[in-house]
């Protein structure tokens, strides 16, 4: 199997187009430039954007949609899974038998990585730390770490000195061992993985086109920053000029968050073959105001959002992005903060899997 890998899985329809180079896009932003670029289906598409009308009458506001990226099919899916049909293709492209990522011990995207890994039969190594030295037992208990094992994957806890140098031991280990190993930064956050938020926006235009609405905002919980900025790119390069996209920042003060955003949205510009400044800066809108103390650690506001939004919609968030972001959607609403605010879409990130070792919180 994995000497003609690929000629398995283009067998298998899991390779949808696997050998273009990601250069000499036109300016045209048509379906077929942007379907160049190298991806693999690993969940189907499109996942579900739905009326929240529960919340939207407790609210007494604009209409309240929410699109369910928590819905997809690599072990419970979530936004990392868009980007991963991009980052795992270019993996395979470039002959990798083994891909190399990072994150928190309780990592939604490298719970994802992993599952997409086993899915195209490459091997999964995996750098972990510990953003909440405290919960360190419940963190390696239960959820995305329990599922990280069942998976098969490589873990390596990092200490004190950070994951970078362990990537990097690792990387070069692999490569010594013939693997060609290919590197997944933290989220997937680069001008490749952004490319799966490009994607769910042109998505997005399409659904609410179908659905007869025209959202003035859609809201999403933003750490590394790919989904966000790729979400912007996406909607500007498929037509949709009005739609602000709002990241709810879960660990950095805007001004950061808005340097990285910028510097992904260049990335993703290069590789579409747009000017840099296709997307203004003034164009991204940064929300700092609801990640408390630090990433990893649940805001009182934020819980009170998941259960609201479980109790309403019975639908579940997670205690470290996205119920963060819902308490920022339900403030702004009852503030009436967003401007012109008409059919606001929640974009549901995913996460679920972290409430068991965060389950301390929401004891009644
Ligand atoms: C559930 C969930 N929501 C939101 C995010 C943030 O996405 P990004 O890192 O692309 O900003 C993540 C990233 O890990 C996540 O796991």
């Amino acid at each position: 199997m994995k000497h003609n890998r690929r000629a398995v899985l283009k067998g298998a329809g899991i390779i949808a187009l696997a050998s273009t180079s990601s250069s000499n896009y036109s300016l045209a932003h048509t379906t077929t430039n942007f379907d160049k670029i190298p991806r693999i289906q690993l969940t189907n598409l499109p996942t579900a954007c739905n009326k929240m009308s529960n919340m939207t009458k407790a609210l007494g506001g604009p209409d309240l949609y929410i699109k369910r990226d928590d819905v997809m099919e690599l072990a419970h899916g979530g936004n990392k899974t868009r980007k991963l049909e991009y980052s795992l293709a270019a993996a395979l492209n470039k002959g990798a038998r083994a891909v190399v990522t990072q994150g928190g011990l309780q990592s939604n995207h490298v719970r994802q990585t992993i599952s997409g890994a086993a899915k195209v039969g490459i091997e999964a190594h995996v750098i972990l730390s510990n953003p909440v030295p405290e919960m360190k037992e419940k963190l390696m208990g239960s959820g995305n770490y329990l599922m990280d094992q069942l998976m098969g994957a490589h873990i390596y806890i990092a200490g004190s000195e950070g994951r970078s140098p362990m990537v990097k031991k690792v990387l070069s280990e692999l490569t010594l061992e013939g693997k060609k190993p290919y590197n997944i930064p933290a989220g997937a956050s680069n001008g490749i993985g952004s490319m799966g938020y490009v994607n769910a926006g042109r998505e997005l235009i399409a659904q609410w086109e179908r659905m007869g609405i025209s959202p003035s905002h859609i809201l999403t919980a933003t750490g590394s920053c790919g989904t966000a900025a790729g979400l912007l790119m996406g909607l500007r390069y498929f037509g949709n000029s009005s739609t602000k996209v709002v990241s709810v920042s879960v660990s950095s003060p805007a001004p950061q968050l808005r340097k990285r955003i910028r510097g992904l949205l260049n990335d993703a510009s290069n590789i579409l073959g747009v000017p840099k400044n296709f997307v203004k800066t003034e164009d991204i809108h940064v929300n700092d105001d609801f990640y408390g103390k630090a990433y990893g650690y649940p805001t009182d506001a934020g819980i009170s959002a998941l259960r609201m939004t479980a109790e309403t919609e019975g639908i579940i968030l997670d205690p470290v992005y996205t119920s963060k972001a819902m308490s920022g959607l339900i403030d702004l609403i009852k503030n009436n903060q967003l401007e012109n605010a008409k059919d606001v879409v929640f974009l549901h990130t995913g996460g679920a899997p972290a409430i068991h070792p965060y389950a301390e919180y929401f004891k009644v």
